[in-house]
């Protein structure tokens, strides 16, 4: 792990008091991002299911895959990743257990201010390659 962060940033360790309520749980929100276990999340189950545990570490978090399908699991865990976005990508989706976003903070979210100026650098160095 990195020093140059403070020491909450470096991981969000949440304790599942309860198991979670599957009958809101959401599907975890596909990305993009390179190097994404998510499309081997039930292989790592299926993988490690036998054993015996209550608690994980993901210390490479990424987007939260591993962690959100062993949160669906029942077990407790600490994520931890040393990119910022992840870190709060993390708190909204891992560490999270109440808040959800609703149509109008989705509306506003999406909508742009014309009070803003957004900056454009992934925009301008990366059209065409990465993004589409
Ligand atoms: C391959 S990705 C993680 C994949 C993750 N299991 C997923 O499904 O998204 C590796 C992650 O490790 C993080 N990372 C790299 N070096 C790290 C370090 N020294 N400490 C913490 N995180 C680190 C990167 O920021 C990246 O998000």
């Amino acid at each position: 792990m990195s020093n140059m962060l403070e020491p909450e940033q470096l991981h969000i360790d949440f304790g599942l008091g309860s198991p979670p309520d599957y009958s809101t749980f959401h599907p975890f929100p596909t990305t993009r991002f390179q190097g994404s276990k998510y499309k081997i999340t039930d292989w790592i189950w299926e993988n490690i299911k036998f054993l015996s545990f209550h608690s994980a570490l993901d210390a490479f978090g990424g987007t939260g895959s591993v962690s959100h399908m062993l949160k669906q699991k029942g077990k407790q865990i600490v994520y931890n990743d040393i990119l910022k976005f992840n870190y709060i990508i993390g708190k909204a989706l891992i560490e999270n257990k109440g808040t959800k976003l609703n149509e109008r903070d989705i509306k506003f979210i999406l909508t742009k201010d014309k009070n803003i100026n957004y900056p454009t650098f992934i925009q301008d160095k990366f059209n065409g390659i990465f993004l589409s």
